[in-house]
């Protein structure tokens, strides 16, 4: 890529993200009235898993300000299984339905979002969960259940995060696609300024959660979109992996590792 490329690539890059000025002669297809798009995707398999919900059982920490300083992120994983009820939490916490807004307008769920519209869809990989086979699934939102996808060989995780092997060692790793419409219905040409703020929102509550109950993970804005839209059956163009959360068993004692991956800060004297 030569300079002018780059600062053409940059200025776009800018362009997305600035609030535009008004726009005059424009609708979007929701003021337009044209048919609302699914509040969520429709589940594809027969194999459901329900979630269960009873996490008075779960040891979470209630000092609410000692788990907002305790946040970190986590690449060191212990390699061990976690439960049904800590990965029914962890996708309550991070996209769980609250409420429905209106007849069918919109979901409520535990965390915000632009107009609502949730545009996110969350698929796993599942190495180690308690009574799961491993593979890929997909997060029913709506019914708070599981639905397997397919057997997938683990070789798929450090590939799928842009050859980031640590990851290999997570429990489960959450991969969030973007459903293009359900945004642009509503906000049209201004929809895609949104979602990083959006997933944002998203991917705190899931390290927040996580902390809550001793696990950790680390958010990830490297991965490899089409090997992540094959791996979970998506079409690339109107819904596409985007983002993704690989998350595991931590302990104390592996402090210093964690601060190991940051050990070029100390020797380039950053
Ligand atoms: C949007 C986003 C993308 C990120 N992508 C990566 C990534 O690809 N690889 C990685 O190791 N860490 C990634 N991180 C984690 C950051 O490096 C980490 O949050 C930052 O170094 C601050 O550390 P802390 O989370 O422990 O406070 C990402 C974090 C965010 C919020």
């Amino acid at each position: 890529m030569n300079e002018e490329e780059i600062r053409a690539r940059i200025r776009a890059g800018r362009d997305f993200l600035r609030m535009p000025e008004h726009e005059e002669d424009y609708q979007t297809d929701q003021q337009l009235k044209k048919p609302q798009p699914p509040l969520v995707k429709e589940a594809v398999s027969d194999i459901r898993i329900p979630l269960p919900v009873d996490y008075q059982s779960l040891p979470i920490d209630n000092d609410f300000l000692h788990i907002i300083n305790s946040r970190s992120s986590h690449r060191v994983y212990t390699d061990e299984e976690i439960s049904l009820l800590e990965l029914s939490y962890l996708l309550w916490c991070s996209q769980g339905v609250k409420g429905i807004r209106g007849r069918a307008y919109a979901t409520l769920r535990t965390v915000p979002c632009g107009g609502a519209r949730h545009e996110f869809e969350t698929y796993l990989y599942i190495r180690k969960v308690e009574g799961l086979q491993p593979g890929c699934y997909h997060y029913l939102p709506l019914s708070h259940e599981l639905e397997f996808l397919k057997e997938m060989p683990e070789d798929f995780v450090s590939p799928s995060l842009e050859g980031q092997a640590w990851a290999r060692k997570a429990s489960v790793i959450f991969y969030y696609s973007f459903v293009a419409y359900r945004a642009e219905w509503r906000y049209g040409i201004h929809a895609h300024r949104m979602v990083p703020a959006d997933a944002g929102h998203v991917t705190e509550n899931l390290y927040l959660a996580a902390t809550s109950i001793g696990l950790g993970g680390c958010a990830i804005g490297a991965v490899d979109g089409k090997l992540c839209d094959e791996a979970f059956g998506l079409d690339g163009e109107e819904e596409f992996i985007f983002y993704a959360f690989p998350l595991g068993t931590v302990r104390e004692s592996d402090q210093q590792k964690e601060l190991d991956f940051y050990a070029f800060v100390r020797e380039q004297g950053l």
